[in-house]
């Protein structure tokens, strides 16, 4: 499988702070059956921004050790990039803020609010021949709120990444309901992990294709998490087909609760 989202450097962001604990992390991807791995630190602030130029090093770094250690698992540099127009100017100004060699770039969701100017962004990068990756829209409040504000973008290309453990928890939260509305509507182009330590949202996506298996198919959770990542890889181009945004029917008990989806 290939995992297109995942804090595994160290000392770069909010994910480990020490090169073992990456090592640890990337063995536990080996076990989930993850054969490449795209390395996406957090690209918000300009000091993050500057540091984006030593991501590949970094990720040849701890590929290196990987490779000493025996860990059969290829990294991938890439980054995750908060949503604002400056993007434009930074992938002019050539800041390695795609994932790979590609024209994919995975852009961040604010947790509690719709990215101001989403819209013209994407169709700014689309246009300039990227294609932009919308990082956990199932984690977005307002998008749980009404999964619709996606439709548009996603009809005219937007790219979906929810995270495995949207999938897996034990708890059923608005995240979950939410991924299960985006899936419902063959919205989702990828499951990633979106992993920052041992602890916080391991790389489990075995479990996440497990899940996807069983309540949608082979081939949609073989698309998900292996085929369309191969195709961000290749830089190849990820087909999508969603469907027209159409609300459950409420029981008359749903009816009665606080309006939340
Ligand atoms: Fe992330």
């Amino acid at each position: 499988m290939i995992d297109i989202h995942n804090h595994i450097l160290s000392a770069v962001d909010d994910g480990p702070k020490l090169i073992d604990e990456s090592v640890t992390i990337c063995k536990i991807a080996v076990e989930q059956d993850i054969t490449v791995l795209f390395a996406t630190p957090h690209v918000a602030s300009h000091n993050e921004l500057l540091a984006s130029r030593q991501f590949q090093e970094k990720t040849s770094e701890l590929q290196s050790i990987l490779d000493e250690k025996h860990v059969n698992l290829r990294l991938v540099a890439g980054a995750e990039v908060y949503p604002t127009m400056d993007i434009l100017r930074w992938l002019d100004e050539k800041y390695p803020l795609t994932l790979g060699d590609s024209k994919f770039i995975l852009l961040d969701s604010p947790l509690t609010q719709m990215p101001n100017g989403l819209d013209s962004l994407i169709f700014e990068l689309q246009s300039r021949g990227y294609k932009p990756i919308l990082a956990h829209p199932e984690r977005v409040e307002p998008i749980q709120c009404n999964p619709r504000l996606l439709e548009e973008l996603v009809r005219r290309g937007l790219l979906l990444q929810v995270n495995a453990s949207s999938l897996c928890s034990k708890r059923v939260g608005e995240s979950m309901k939410t991924a299960k509305i985006l899936l419902d509507h063959n919205w989702v182009h990828f499951v990633a992990s979106d992993a920052h330590s041992i602890r916080h949202r391991r790389p489990m996506l075995l479990e996440a294709y497990e899940v996807l298996e069983s309540d949608y198919g082979e081939t949609l959770a073989k698309n998900l998490t292996e085929i369309n990542g191969l195709k961000v890889l290749n830089n190849g181009i990820v087909s999508s087909d969603p469907l027209p945004y159409h609300e459950k029917k409420k029981s008359w008990f749903a009816r009665l609760l606080p309006n939340r989806k």
